[in-house]
């Protein structure tokens, strides 16, 4: 019989190519992983880092308009008040002041909830994965906008599943297309940002909220509402959720998330949906972390009260930036080119002439100092290659007209 000694410690790069201790190869990684890899994009977007860069590729909230004396002293007030409360382990749904406070504002905005509605999520992404945990089989088909949000594109590639695009226009998914799909495909569910969607900046209008609820209802369908930039609303009237509309009540998992209206560092998010999909959703999120951090729950509940003003103060900001990407693209943009004007969020969607590849031009743009995310990413059928996103909201006004200016140069080469 073989004794195996314990090898000498030394260092990891040495074993591989030691024969005198030769080791075995180790197994595989799992497919998926291999599967949803990364992409050339995300490299070159890599180098945007540089403090020169003007970064409009990025989907970051302005940070200069953090709150961050309300923020610190919603901390300071945890930690002065309920210390052993705040570091210690909570339940998996979450604290229930957050819950509660969560479900008055909700219920507020016109869709009546429970705090024993939600589950608080480690950021809404978190609440995409749960949903695909407890609803997705490999091989299980989704249906998502056309294009999509790319980080839900991977969960649900990581999930194994068939992801289909429902094609839209400029006001978002076509209810008929998708009743089309549902027929023809069955799938499970079907993924939106209805509201000032990433990456088009595109709203679903009310009439086509209920048809949606009406398809779901009448074709067996679970519905994912993602509604990450719905408060940040620059003119226009507020469109109720589809999780209201009849029909969807049974049907929708509703998110949310902290990370636009306060900061995306708390990673806070939450999820609301139907008793047995909330179950499924809280065995999941057990397994995946426990819980979401305390302290940050129980300062976010306490903020809750300030949010509202520090939400109006944001929009102000944002539609100043809005309004000078918009006053900016003629100059920077070719003839020919075409973008929409969000009411809200952080995105705008813009296509140039079809004889442009956003994605073939984004090294030399990048060179100019600026940067934007090439549209055929997001799309998760046949791309449209002379679509880009731009966010809005990092920069200053002064700084946007400043990179647009980069923008039209790299463009022009
Ligand atoms: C549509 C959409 N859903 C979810 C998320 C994830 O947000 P969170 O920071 O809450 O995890 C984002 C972030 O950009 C997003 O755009």
């Amino acid at each position: 019989m073989n004794v195996i000694e314990p090898a000498p410690r030394r260092p990891a790069t040495a074993v591989a190519t030691d024969t005198a201790t030769a080791t075995a190869a180790v197994p595989p990684f799992a497919a998926r992983t291999g599967a949803v890899g990364g992409s050339p994009v995300r490299d070159i977007l890599a180098v945007t880092a540089r403090p020169e860069v003007i970064n409009f590729a990025g989907g970051l909230p302005a940070p200069e308009l953090f709150d961050r004396e309300g923020i610190a002293a919603a901390f300071q007030d945890v930690f002065a008040e309920t210390p052993a409360h705040a570091l210690q382990y909570s339940t998996t749904e979450g604290e229930p002041s957050l819950r509660g406070g969560l479900a008055a504002r909700m219920s507020a905005r016109g869709l009546v909830t429970d705090a024993g509605d939600l589950l608080i999520t480690s950021g809404s992404q978190q609440g995409l994965s749960l949903l695909a945990t407890a609803l997705l089989e490999p091989g299980d088909t989704v249906l998502v906008e056309d294009p999509c949000y790319l980080a839900a594109l991977q969960v649900f590639g990581l999930a194994g599943a068939r992801v289909v695009a429902v094609p839209g226009d400029a006001d978002g998914v076509d209810p008929l297309a998708l009743e089309e799909l549902v027929a023809r495909e069955r799938p499970k569910l079907f993924y939106t940002v209805p509201t000032f969607q990433n990456p088009t900046g595109r709203t679903l209008p009310a009439e086509r909220r209920a048809a949606v609820a009406e398809v779901a209802a009448r074709c067996g369908l679970w519905i994912v509402e993602d509604d990450p930039y719905g408060e940040l609303r620059y003119e226009g009237e507020r469109v109720p959720w589809i999780a209201s509309y009849p029909g969807a009540e049974d049907r929708t998992a509703l998110l949310g998330s902290f990370s636009k209206v306060m900061a995306p560092g708390i990673r806070l998010g939450w999820l609301r949906a139907p008793v047995d999909l909330r179950r499924g959703c809280v065995v999941a999120k057990q397994a995946a972390d426990l819980h979401t951090p305390t302290l940050n729950q129980l300062a976010a509940a306490r903020y809750l009260t300030g949010l509202d003003a520090h939400v109006a103060r944001v929009r102000d900001a944002y539609r100043e930036r809005r309004d000078a990407m918009l006053a900016g693209l003629p100059g920077a943009l070719p003839e020919g080119s075409t973008w929409n004007r969000p009411e809200g969020g952080m995105f705008l969607w813009a296509r140039l002439p079809e004889s442009y590849d956003t994605t073939a031009l984004l090294p030399k743009v990048v060179q100019q100092d600026v940067a934007y995310v090439p549209g055929a990413p997001f799309y998760a059928g046949e791309p449209d290659r002379s679509t880009l996103r731009l966010c809005f909201v990092t920069q200053t006004p002064e700084e946007i007209g400043e990179g647009l200016k980069r923008l039209g140069e790299g463009l022009r080469g």
